[in-house]
């Protein structure tokens, strides 16, 4: 057909073409009618969902199009199979929503963004809320607008699981873990002779290997909140969006939202779920099991959903189910507790807790008192928690930064780490869910193998990814476990497990990350000879490539022990490093990075800082960094003060009932539904 029709078709295919890169008028919205949950959604039967739809008239640009006004009139239908067209609002049963208006703007791509020329886009759009399908099968949900264009999204409805296989669901969560730096990990932490392993990580023992790919839902490289999305809801999303997708309205709660694998849990079974990292608890990975925003950092608002819901965030977007306050929240964050300009309302968030019935904890001792039958929040500090290496190998990295978790002022030297958090964590929702026999739902992450990954310094990153397998065996298979400190005393405690309490038979155990860094290691270093060189050039004659990589020094001790650089470890086996000084080291690199120094040395002093602001404004080489290194000029732009997130396929280890669904190579969102699969989650709605 010709006329007006195929001008639109003509303007809406150099539209795809002119976002698909740098800027996006909208991602996941090529054309100037937009539905959201976009093409190629899956849905588990039942599961809760908002629509946007949403017309856009951009006022100028390449795209410029109806003179800025853009069409109010549009319908929208929903057709299940080959069945007929029908009016959403019928079609759901519910209210035709009322029209919204509002205008956006964006750079076209960089040279518009160099010239200050951004495009201004008007909107017309409406929202359908708490929506639910209930019937497996494939729909198409069909905008028609400016009197002949038409958006049309492909919906999938995937026929659900009736029987379920797993009672319990721990998710365990490597944040920017991939399979270098486990290989890593178990290179300094796993002694070999004659290049056999002697042992091996927990995560190499477990009964089935996957690996996931993690494109977010508008570009290819994801950040954790968008992966998290994919993980929990089986969307994909766009980069900072909490289990939404992101709408151009300037309101970041008001995007349409996506029900969660936790609060799914909670609605069908009423069992407990728990929620554990070593992070700021409102960072992305725990957010997304609960909270519902475009924008990731708004993290009062995200803690006040952990207890009250979306609803509670804007009342006149009513969202049916949440989390309900999880049983258990155990992590960093403080300042988003204490009353003040970050805690929810500014109100004493510690309070509004213990009024809704939690015991809450500060620290490590009295995590471990703590009973288990209330629900129970534990907050170890402010920010992100310490990391292992520091807690457990320079302790005096923890004095001096008053973050105790109560707002005192002092330090917060008692921090759990994550198996002390995780173990207590089972046992809190082992004894909630006895009650009803319903299971339980938990996620536990390591989030600083990300954090410290960003910064560049290897060497924590790789504690918390071995503290991590550590925690993982511990909850699959330690009846007892003692742990000493670095000097050796005793700082043990008896741990349960799931063995112990009986429900190792009954759990699912997936542990996966969810997404990837450029880290790799090349070869060795001798850091001894490397500081002793005074030119760039001449350093990196230190590196050990091929032959001259050598063997770990992390495994072989050496000179007297203990010493601040050396770790014992009683009972817990050979899954740590025997020292974390050697002279001999792993050279290792990262694909994306700023301009840093590297020495291939550990810092004793706390977590790297690679780049810092230069007198140009830009971010250079922090001279106090690794000052016996090299300059590595970095690859990525010159406002970013940190490593970024890479491409690759990330690992996917499980156990359990269910856990042969997670062989094979398949979607990051393809997690959600093989865990709601395992819980049967789409068979009572
Ligand atoms: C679009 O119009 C706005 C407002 O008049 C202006 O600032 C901007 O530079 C224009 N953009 C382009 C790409 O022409
Ligand atoms: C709540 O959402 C409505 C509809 O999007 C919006 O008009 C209103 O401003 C929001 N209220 C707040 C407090 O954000
Ligand atoms: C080792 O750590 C202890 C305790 O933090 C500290 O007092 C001591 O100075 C450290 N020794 C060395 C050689 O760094
Ligand atoms: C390399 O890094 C140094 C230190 O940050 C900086 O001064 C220099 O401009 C960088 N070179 C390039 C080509 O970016
Ligand atoms: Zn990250």
């Amino acid at each position: 057909m010709w006329g007006p029709t195929a001008v639109t078709v003509a303007v809406l295919l150099g539209a795809s073409a002119a976002s698909a890169q740098t800027f996006k008028r909208l991602g996941g919205c090529p054309k100037l009618g937009c539905v959201f949950p976009p093409d190629h959604t899956d849905f588990l039967v039942g599961q809760h969902f908002d629509i946007r739809l949403e017309v856009h008239a951009p006022v100028n640009g390449t795209e410029a199009y109806s003179g800025g006004v853009p069409d109010e009139k549009f319908s929208f239908c929903i057709q299940r199979g080959y069945g007929p067209c029908t009016d959403a609002a019928k079609f759901f049963n519910v209210k035709e929503p009322a029209l919204e208006k509002w205008s956006f703007s964006y750079f076209e791509d960089l040279f518009a963004q160099d010239a200050g020329a951004s495009t201004t886009v008007n909107v017309a759009s409406k929202a359908f809320r708490g929506l639910q399908l209930t019937t497996p099968g494939t729909y198409q949900a069909k905008l028609k607008y400016y009197k002949g264009s038409e958006t049309v999204a492909n919906w999938v409805v995937r026929e659900p699981a009736q029987r379920r296989k797993a009672k319990n669901v721990i998710l365990f969560i490597g944040d920017g873990m991939t399979q270098a730096m486990i290989t890593a990990a178990r290179l300094i932490a796993h002694k070999s002779v004659n290049g056999r392993y002697q042992s091996l990580m927990q995560m190499d023992q477990m009964d089935n290997l996957g690996h996931q790919m993690t494109h977010s839902l508008d570009s290819f490289i994801t950040d954790s909140a968008n992966s998290a999305t994919a993980l929990y809801t089986g969307k994909k999303a766009s980069v900072s969006a909490l289990n939404v997708y992101a709408d151009s309205s300037p309101n970041s709660f008001d995007d349409p939202k996506i029900e969660t694998i936790a609060q799914l849990f909670r609605r069908v079974t009423g069992g407990p779920i728990g929620m554990v990292s070593t992070a700021f608890i409102a960072d992305a990975t725990p957010a997304a099991l609960c909270a519902h925003t475009r924008d990731r950092n708004q993290f009062p608002q995200i803690i006040q959903e952990y207890l009250q819901g979306a609803s509670s965030v804007n009342s006149t977007l009513k969202w049916p189910t949440g989390c309900d306050g999880p049983d258990v929240v155990f992590g960093g964050g403080a300042e988003n507790f204490i009353a003040g300009p970050t805690s929810p309302g500014g109100a004493d968030y510690y309070k509004a807790f213990k009024d809704k019935g939690y015991n809450v904890v500060y620290n490590n001792k009295d995590l471990q008192k703590v009973a288990t039958d209330k629900k129970t929040l534990g907050i170890f500090s402010k920010s992100n928690l310490a990391k292992w290496i520091d807690r457990h190998v320079y302790p005096q990295n923890l004095l001096n930064q008053k973050n105790s978790p109560t707002g005192d002022g002092t330090d917060a030297t008692d921090q759990p780490g994550l198996k002390d958090m995780t173990l207590k964590a089972i046992d809190i929702l082992q004894a909630r869910q006895k009650k009803k026999n319903t299971g339980f739902f938990m996620m536990s992450e390591a989030a600083s193998i990300d954090k410290m990954m960003h910064v560049l310094d290897y060497d924590r990153a790789l504690g918390e990814l071995l503290e991590l397998d550590d925690t993982i065996r511990a909850t699959i298979a330690r009846k007892y476990a003692r742990v000493c400190d670095y000097r050796g005393a005793d700082a043990g405690y008896i741990i349960s497990d799931l063995k112990k309490i009986g429900e190792y038979q009954n759990t699912l155990i997936v542990v996966t990350a969810d997404h990837g860094h450029g880290f790799d290691v090349f070869g060795g270093a001798d850091t001894k000879y490397l500081a002793a060189q005074t030119d760039d050039r001449n350093k990196r004659n230190a590196v050990g490539v091929y032959e001259s990589s050598g063997l770990s020094g992390y495994t072989v001790a050496e000179g007297s022990l203990p010493t601040n650089d050396t770790v014992i470890y009683g009972s817990e086996g050979p899954n740590f490093p025997v020292q974390w000084n050697p002279r001999y080291t792993y050279a290792a690199g990262f694909g994306a990075n700023p301009d840093h120094r590297e020495g291939y040395a550990i810092n004793k002093n706390g977590p790297r800082l690679p780049a810092t602001r230069g007198s140009s404004g830009t971010l250079e080489v922090n001279p106090a960094d690794q000052p016996n290194g090299f300059i590595v000029n970095g690859t990525i732009p010159v406002s970013q003060s940190q490593g970024v997130h890479s491409l690759q396929d990330v690992s996917v280890f499980a156990n359990g009932p269910g856990s042969e669904a997670f062989r094979g190579v398949y979607n990051n969102i393809d997690i959600f539904f093989k865990i709601a699969d395992a819980l049967a989650l789409g068979a009572q709605h």
